[in-house]
């Protein structure tokens, strides 16, 4: 009996917190229908709205009126996290949950206008993935700038929080396009991409097969997102063919994780493992691509796939032979003195993790003499040899060719070219 009376203050209690809330929550509707009334509107249209999910749900109700609007709360991760555990904790162990804190990592980034940074367009503006410490908070505070609190709004944007338009592809395309990912541009013209818009404008029946980014790296619902190669296009262990390994090592000491004189992992290393960026064991990266190849099998048997996916390796390989002839000429002149080292270099050697600079215009002084032969190695790297290998493996023919492989070789005679004018320059 005790138990019953119990149960039923329990559930009077949570009747009027129920109510409380809702209260609270038409407070701020009512204004806000005058201040920002698309926005209400937008709520509206939620499953939070029919579910009493209200602005004070998130935002909390300690803002009242006009002038107080300051202690409106802006939710982060953890406020979703309250009513979506499940979500929050997948999220939470994916390559997005690394994007801030991989961007502060590189050099470049702090070169950088800060507008593009903590401003939130520009590398910042993309990269504003991932549960923030309250040091990263303050960080960007000091600097002058409100910072996102909260990165699940990427997708299923705020406030309509929408399931199915995360679940178009057009959500990633904001982020996963242009210079050294077009995955937007090779998806969406392949034939992937083309089966699913044919399907959409109803010239394929609706049980045609069209895979989307989100069959391929979020499948059944979850929310972790890794990929085997990752961005960088590299894994330890070495391969077993010697040329192989030997250009490998090449592209790992231009990224700075190898040390150029003694070939020992640096500092560097440390901080690309801290935010999960390369496979270090044969097992991790096998597991991922076996995960993609189950993917594949919905549709495919699974020797085709395989076999597709195993010549995107094979092109990676030879993509690093290229890259490590471009690397080895530019290395060259390092050794030879007729590039001097910037200041910002961690060795007498090309550095590809500088990123883009212009030679001239200089946001640090430190990156005086950053020689133009230099960014013709930066972008052979990010913009040639992401897209050779990133379009084998979205089915790109053009991509794949024309704007990746070809151009890698393009790249390649220009800077044997500009080797060759810059020591006859030396000797003068
Ligand atoms: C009497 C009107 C009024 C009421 C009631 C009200 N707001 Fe506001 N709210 C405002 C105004 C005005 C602003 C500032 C708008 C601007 O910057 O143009 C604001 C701003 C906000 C902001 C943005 C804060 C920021 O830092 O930019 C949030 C979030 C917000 N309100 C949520 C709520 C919630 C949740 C409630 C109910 C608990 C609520 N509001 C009740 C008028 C109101
Ligand atoms: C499910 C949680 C949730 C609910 C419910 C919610 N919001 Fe928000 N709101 C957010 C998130 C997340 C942000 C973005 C915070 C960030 O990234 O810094 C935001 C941002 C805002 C902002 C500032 C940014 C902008 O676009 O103007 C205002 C104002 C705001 N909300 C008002 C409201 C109002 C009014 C309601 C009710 C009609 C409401 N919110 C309901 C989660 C919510
Ligand atoms: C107080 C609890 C609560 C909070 C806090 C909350 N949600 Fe929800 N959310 C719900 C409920 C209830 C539903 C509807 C039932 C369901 O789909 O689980 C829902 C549904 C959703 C959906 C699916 C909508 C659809 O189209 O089916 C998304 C996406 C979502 N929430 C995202 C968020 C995000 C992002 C945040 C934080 C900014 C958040 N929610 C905060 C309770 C909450
Ligand atoms: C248009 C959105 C966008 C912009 C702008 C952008 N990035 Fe990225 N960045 C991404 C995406 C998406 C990925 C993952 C792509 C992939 O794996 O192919 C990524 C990956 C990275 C990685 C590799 C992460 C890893 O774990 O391997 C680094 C480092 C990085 N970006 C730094 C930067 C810097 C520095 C800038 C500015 C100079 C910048 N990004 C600008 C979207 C962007
Ligand atoms: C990279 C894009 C992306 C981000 C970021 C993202 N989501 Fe989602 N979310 C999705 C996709 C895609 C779906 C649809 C999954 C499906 O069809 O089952 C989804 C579905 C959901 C749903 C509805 C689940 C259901 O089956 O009803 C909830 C709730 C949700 N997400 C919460 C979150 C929360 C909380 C965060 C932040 C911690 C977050 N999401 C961040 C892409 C994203
Ligand atoms: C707001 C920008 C943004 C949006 C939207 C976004 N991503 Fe990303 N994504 C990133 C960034 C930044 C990274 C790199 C994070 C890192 O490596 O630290 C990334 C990484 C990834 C990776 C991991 C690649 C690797 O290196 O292993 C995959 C897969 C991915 N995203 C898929 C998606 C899909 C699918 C969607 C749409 C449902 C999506 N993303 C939406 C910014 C975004
Ligand atoms: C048919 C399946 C499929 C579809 C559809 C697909 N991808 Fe991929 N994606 C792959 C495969 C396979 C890889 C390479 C995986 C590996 O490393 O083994 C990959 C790699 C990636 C990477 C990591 C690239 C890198 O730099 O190493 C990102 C990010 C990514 N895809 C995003 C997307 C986005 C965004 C879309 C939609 C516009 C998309 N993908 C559509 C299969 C797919
Ligand atoms: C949801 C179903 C689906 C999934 C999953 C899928 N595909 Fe496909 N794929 C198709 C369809 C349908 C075509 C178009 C076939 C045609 O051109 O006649 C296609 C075409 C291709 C082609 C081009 C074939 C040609 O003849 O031009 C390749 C290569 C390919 N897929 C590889 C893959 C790989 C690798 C994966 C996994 C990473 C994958 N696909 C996942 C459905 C799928």
């Amino acid at each position: 009996m005790r138990k019953h009376v119990f149960t039923l203050l329990a559930g009077v209690c949570s009747l009027l917190l129920l109510a409380g809330t809702v209260m609270a929550g038409d407070v701020c509707i009512d204004c806000h229908s005058n201040i920002s009334p698309g926005q209400v509107k937008d709520w509206e249209s939620s499953a939070h709205a029919k579910m009493g999910v209200s602005c004070d749900a998130c935002h909390g109700d300690a803002h009242k009126n006009a002038i107080d609007y300051k202690k409106a709360v802006m939710p982060s991760e953890q406020v979703c996290q309250e009513c979506h555990e499940e979500q929050f904790t997948s999220f939470s162990h994916g390559k997005h949950n690394y994007g801030w804190k991989v961007l502060n990592a590189i050099p470049a980034t702090h070169f950088a206008p800060d507008e593009l940074i903590e401003g939130g367009r520009g590398c910042g503006g993309c990269h504003n993935m991932g549960i923030k410490t309250e040091e990263e908070k303050a960080a960007q505070l000091a600097k002058g700038y409100r910072y996102q609190t909260n990165s699940c709004d990427e997708c299923h944007t705020r406030h309509a929080f929408s399931k199915k338009e995360a679940n178009n592809p057009k959500a990633c395309r904001t982020c996963h396009m242009g210079y050294d990912h077009p995955q937007w541009e090779m998806w969406s013209s392949s034939k992937h991409g083309t089966r699913y818009f044919a399907k959409k404008e109803g010239d394929l029946p609706e049980g045609a097969a069209a895979p989307t980014c989100q069959t391929c790296h979020l499948p059944n619902g979850t929310h972790e997102n890794h990929t085997a190669w990752g961005f960088l296009g590299v894994r330890l262990p070495l391969p077993e063919d010697p040329q192989a390994a030997a250009d490998r090592v090449t592209i790992l000491k231009a990224l700075g994780v190898l040390d150029p004189e003694t070939g020992k992992p640096t500092a560097i290393l440390d901080a690309v493992l801290s935010v999960d960026g390369v496979r270090t064991t044969q097992a991790s990266w096998q597991k991922l691509r076996n995960e993609m190849l189950d993917t594949c099998t919905q549709c495919h048997s699974y020797q085709y796939a395989k076999e597709q996916l195993d010549m995107g390796d094979d092109m990676l390989t030879k993509t690093d032979r290229l890259m490590a002839e471009a690397i080895e000429t530019v290395a060259a002149l390092y050794q030879e003195g007729i590039i001097i080292k910037p200041e910002g270099y961690p060795f007498n050697y090309p550095f590809i993790l500088a990123l883009m600079h212009t030679n001239g215009a200089n946001w640090d002084e430190n990156l005086d003499g950053f020689s133009y032969i230099d960014q013709v190695l930066l972008q052979m790297y990010f913009k040639h040899r992401m897209r050779a290998y990133q379009a084998f493996f979205h089915v790109n023919p053009d991509y794949a060719y024309w704007y990746g492989w070809n151009m890698m070789t393009q790249d390649l005679g220009e800077i044997k070219h500009l080797a060759k004018q810059m020591r006859a320059d030396h000797k003068k």
